[in-house]
């Protein structure tokens, strides 16, 4: 029985190692796998800002209805990017208080995305509440994000992604637009450790 068991396991150990290997070198000349290793390669003295502990915290990419992800790069600029790998599109999402109010973070950039006044979107490094958001479930499989602070002769501001992968102007965006709708997808392991 053990000398079957040892004969059998051989050739299965074999085969793991060659699966491993065979995967291994896939890897390396996988253009997607090399653009996330790059992603790791950067400084990391942006750590940290954490001023809010608990609380859900929910790694997603936010995929608009107009096909881009939304990403908040270095300099704290919000944009799309059509990349599915860039590593400025990794947000962390936490729920801020209850009925669905939410901050979202960077993973990276360590900025948190906040809509001013005007409507503008910007990458803050402090949270306040400029930079709450109100989760709004849409009837078609698609979420909405307005403004919790700021809203335009009473009606609400939303983050938005243009078809050009542009932020709209908060008083521009309509909780019905397109550009207005996003699906937040998850994120590979490797990816959750990018701050
Ligand atoms: C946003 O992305 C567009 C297209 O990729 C680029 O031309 C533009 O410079 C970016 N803007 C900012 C503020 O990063
Ligand atoms: C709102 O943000 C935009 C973009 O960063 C900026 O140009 C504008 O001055 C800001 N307006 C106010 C009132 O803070
Ligand atoms: C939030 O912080 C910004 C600076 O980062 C400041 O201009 C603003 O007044 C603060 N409060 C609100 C509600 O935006």
């Amino acid at each position: 029985m053990r000398k079957w068991t040892l004969r059998w396991k051989l050739p299965e150990f074999a085969c793991k190692l060659w699966l491993v290997l065979l995967v291994s070198r896939v890897c390396v000349c996988d253009g997607d796998q090399a653009a996330v290793t790059d992603c790791f390669k950067h400084e990391r003295h942006t750590r940290n800002y954490d001023y809010m502990e608990g609380g859900d915290v929910r790694i997603r990419r936010l995929y608009s209805r107009t096909q881009w992800f939304l990403m908040i790069d270095e300099f704290g600029n919000i944009n799309g990017t059509q990349d599915p790998n860039n590593c400025y599109s990794v947000l962390e999402i936490r729920t801020v208080s209850e009925g669905g109010v939410l901050a979202i973070k960077g993973l990276k950039s360590q900025y948190y995305i906040s809509m001013n006044r005007t409507g503008m979107l910007q990458g803050k490094k402090d949270y306040n509440d400029s930079c709450n958001f109100k989760e709004v479930f849409l009837e078609n499989y698609y979420t909405a994000y307005s403004s919790v602070k700021w809203t335009k002769n009473g009606k609400e501001m939303f983050i938005s992604l243009s078809q050009k992968g542009r932020p709209l102007r908060g008083k521009k965006t309509r909780k019905e637009s397109i550009s207005s709708h996003f699906i937040p997808r998850k994120c590979r392991e490797d990816e959750k450790k990018l701050a």
